[in-house]
């Protein structure tokens, strides 16, 4: 062995023993919590948690060397997720690119448009027929062929993280599909694998949970549990029937499921996205969700992880009321410990409703009613993702504007799915229920907009208006604080697909009408001619540079809400100690509206009389004493 040899080697020994220093460092600064949140979940069981203690260095010693540098690395960029520099984009691989080849040959396009930061839909295998656009998992991290390889995947993270792009993966962490292999084996009638999951000889149990329970699917899939003849047992079913519920309560369950979700984040992901982690844990007489013990459990994933994989960070995909979401960041001594980042939906929603009834009130009411978002935690905020919107406004807010909370919901429903004839929206109905007049909207976020109608109907002003809705609406997403994940798709305006409608597999579930395919076609003929897809794509983009070249951007705390007389308007503020500021201001009427502007003046946005807006990089003089913004309008004031 040469000196040089020597010397590297040496080098990488004392390296790993360095990472091993601090994999027991952080083992020791946790173990009390992880012990305190095990036994209050699985009380009585030492075994499981000395087996969940040599599990966790044994996941250690999996985890890739340049995973186990990023972690230390991270460590001295605290809190990376807030920045700025994020842009994100959600899409499926086979409708965006085929496979995760294609994929990584389409890096180029993101850095065009100045996205670095992937949310890539379920790749793992799944049943063939339905299977909830992946969401059905026969195994939580083996890709399926369809998709490429394994080597695929690592080519395409290798290639990301030369370019400083982040990954985001599923984790569906609350339900494996029926063809899973504890499933399987569950459905032979092995006793260990059916108390994997919640099964029951007899309806006994099903009926008492049923009396409380919520359907998520009462139209395509009603009722929350499944007779399987195979295995002559009911099993809990909360989304599909094919999706069977995971049952927590057995602590082996847990210990999988960690490996699986550490074998996730070995796999290069940064952002691990836990679905439908409200559900986690069943409780008689509730609706079980967003129970004490499905927060511990996260917790404990978080806290394990913590000692695993330190670089991994956790989204909550929990849809559920404003006040709810914010605890899946973790409350008292647990803030900040148990998802990093949980998505906006009320923030989603009400853009929804403010485009519909064209005011802000019902906007300023939530937002201002919320409980705070921790500072070390941060949103993804969003416009349209591969799921329907569901009404999740907060009928006592409605009640106090002087609506009926039934009422506003039959209008937004009526808005939104095609059931009045002067609304340009064009979107469909998503799990009507007649008995309770509750169903949710699905359609892509600009032909929700009105851009499908106007090109129907060849309606120049009403194009020329769902254009500045599209772009408006992201530049709230871009602003709001947090990171703003576009939709594919909807950086070019993409219309509603109806060719679901032609798939056996998919036409029961029209959340596909929103799910089109990238109209490369499109894309590659930009420079040929001006279109409106054009227009909304290089003003996204504009939009999207603008906001990285700017720290005030990043989420530096939540931000200040500033309510005027114009009910039209939406107008939020972020600050800095240092004095710098950004000042959004928007117009969902289809009239130019006015604000009073001394006070936007007194808080230090004008200079030489006039104020300046990043979005057009120009100066506006105010003679008036009033501020005019024009339909749909998106002002960034800078000071
Ligand atoms: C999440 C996904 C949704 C899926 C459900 C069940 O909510 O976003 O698409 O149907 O989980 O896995």
């Amino acid at each position: 062995m040469n000196q040089a040899t020597l010397h590297k080697l040496l080098a990488s020994q004392q390296t790993t023993a360095n990472m091993k220093t601090h994999f027991y460092f952080r083992l020791a600064t946790n173990l009390t919590l992880i012990k305190e949140a095990f036994f209050r979940i699985y009380p009585e069981s030492e075994v499981a948690f000395n087996d969940l203690l040599a599990l966790l260095t044994q996941l250690f010693a999996k985890r890739p060397l340049h995973l186990k540098k990023q972690d230390l690395e991270r460590v001295n960029v605290e809190n990376w997720y807030r920045s700025e520099k994020l842009v994100g984009m959600q899409l499926y691989v086979d409708l965006f690119s085929k496979d995760l080849k294609g994929l990584q040959e389409k890096i180029p396009y993101f850095e065009d448009l100045g996205v670095n930061f992937l949310h890539i839909m379920p790749i793992t295998t799944r049943p063939e027929g339905e299977n909830d656009g992946g969401y059905a998992v026969n195994n939580h991290t083996a890709i399926d062929p369809k998709y490429g390889t394994p080597k695929d995947l690592e080519s395409l993270t290798a290639k990301m993280r030369s370019k400083n792009m982040f990954l985001m993966l599923d984790f569906v962490v609350n339900h494996t599909s029926d063809e899973h292999e504890w499933a399987v084996k569950a459905k032979a009638g092995e006793e260990k694998y059916q108390q994997y999951y919640y099964t029951y000889s007899d309806r006994t149990i099903p009926d008492e949970f049923e009396k409380s329970l919520p359907e998520v699917f009462p139209k395509t899939a009603p009722g929350n549990y499944t007779f399987i003849p195979e295995m002559n047992r009911w099993v809990m079913t909360v989304f599909n029937t094919y999706q069977w519920d995971l049952n927590y309560t057995n602590p082996k369950v847990f210990l999988e499921m960690l490996t699986n979700l550490v074998e996730l984040s070995n796999l290069g992901v940064d952002v691990v996205r836990f679905d439908a982690l409200a559900f986690l844990w069943k409780k008689i007489g509730t609706i079980s969700q967003n129970l004490d013990e499905a927060h511990t459990i996260v917790f404990l994933f978080r806290m394990c992880l913590q000692v695993v994989a330190p670089s991994t960070i956790l989204l909550a995909e929990a849809i559920v009321a404003p006040r709810d979401i914010l605890k899946y960041f973790g409350q008292g001594i647990r803030t900040g410990n148990e998802c990093e980042i949980a998505y906006n939906a009320s923030f989603m929603a009400l853009l929804w409703n403010s485009i519909a009834t064209k005011k802000t009130a019902l906007l300023y009411k939530t937002l201002i009613n919320a409980p705070t978002k921790p500072n070390q935690c941060t949103w993804i905020n969003y416009i349209r993702c591969h799921d329907d919107i569901g009404l999740g406004l907060d009928d006592q807010h409605i009640q106090e504007l002087g609506w009926n909370p039934q009422g506003h919901r039959k209008f937004l429903l009526d808005y939104y799915c095609q059931r009045t004839d002067w609304s340009p929206a064009k979107g469909l109905l998503f799990m009507y229920n007649p008995k309770t007049g509750d169903g949710r909207i699905t359609g892509s976020a600009a032909s929700l907009l009105g851009l499908e109608k106007a090109i129907q109907d060849k309606n120049d002003e009403l194009l020329k208006q769902s254009r500045d809705k599209i772009v408006m609406l992201h530049g709230l997403i871009l602003s709001f604080g947090g990171i703003p994940l576009i939709y594919a798709g909807d950086e070019i305006g993409a219309l509603n697909d109806y060719s679901f409608l032609e798939d056996e597999y998919k036409r029961e579930d029209n959340r596909w009408v929103n799910r089109p395919r990238q109209d490369w076609k499109l894309i590659t003929t930009f420079s040929k001619k001006e279109s409106v897809h054009l227009q909304i794509y290089t003003t996204i983009k504009r939009l999207i540079h603008i906001r990285k070249s700017n720290s005030i951007f990043a989420d530096n705390g939540n931000p200040i809400l500033h309510q005027t007389a114009n009910e039209h308007i939406l107008i939020y503020e972020r600050s800095t100690d240092s004095g710098q500021g950004i000042m959004v201001l928007c117009n969902f009427d289809e009239h130019p509206q006015v604000v009073e502007s001394s006070w936007i003046g007194a808080l230090g946005y004008l200079e030489n009389q006039a104020l300046y807006d990043l979005v057009t990089d120009e100066h506006i003089t105010l003679n008036s004493g009033f501020l005019e913004l024009q339909p749909f309008q998106l002002l960034w004031l800078k000071k």
